[in-house]
């Protein structure tokens, strides 16, 4: 069973994904974070997120760098987003996720072309989504946490710019399957949008 989990930053996905994965017994791959560790090994080699060529050289990255707590930051988030706008990057990555998504027994990915680009056969799709204002809401909680000087109106300027960047993009844009099921989770708590996403696994399956 393949289970595709798309959305943009914040929306939730990758909670979902993660209990989807652990209550139908599948492993997980979060594919933003093969992303991050393009846009991390470039900035680290002093190179330019944007051009294409200083990316591409950085898709050979080791696995061990996607255990790297840098990776979940704001900035390798947003690093993640310009060198995946580079179609020769994409290209290099497709291979590492299809692989990951046709093993025995199947798996969960969630990104943002999966139910798209690299599991269109998917058995289950969903597409979170929420608003902007409660994606930024969530973040600058989170933030809130490690920061007394979380700024809410940058956070959601930053989230604006990444769905704009993702959903402009030639090459792979964040966009709902046809067939994906619609998971809002604007006003839902993580465990309510965890047993929607899991009853809408089910239906499909
Ligand atoms: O999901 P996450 O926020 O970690 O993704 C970081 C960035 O990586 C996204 O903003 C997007 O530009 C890119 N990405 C992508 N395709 C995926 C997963 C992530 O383009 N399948």
């Amino acid at each position: 069973m393949i289970i595709a989990v798309d959305g943009p930053a914040a929306s939730g996905k990758g909670t979902v994904a993660r209990a989807l994965a652990e209550h139908f017994g599948l492993p997980w791959l979060d594919t933003g974070l093969l992303y991050r560790a393009v846009g991390i090994s470039v900035v680290r080699a002093d190179r330019d997120p944007r051009k294409p060529e200083d990316a591409l050289a950085a898709c050979d990255f080791p696995e061990a760098l996607l255990d790297d707590p840098e990776l979940r930051s704001e900035a390798a988030g947003k690093y993640a987003s310009f060198v995946s706008a580079h179609p020769a990057v994409r290209e290099a990555l497709v291979d590492r996720q299809r692989v990951f998504a046709n093993q025995p027994g199947g798996a969960v990915l969630d990104g943002r072309d999966i139910g798209t680009v690299i599991a269109p056969d998917a058995d289950a799709k969903l597409f979170v989504t929420a608003s902007a204002e409660a994606r930024a809401d969530r973040r600058y909680k989170d933030e809130l946490r490690s920061s007394a000087d979380a700024d809410l109106a940058a956070i959601l300027a930053d989230i604006e710019d990444r769905d704009r960047r993702d959903s402009e993009r030639a090459n792979a844009p964040l966009k709902r399957a046809d067939d994906a099921d619609l998971l809002d989770t604007t006003n839902l708590t993580i465990s309510a949008a965890v047993q929607r996403a899991i009853a809408l696994v089910e239906a499909r399956t």
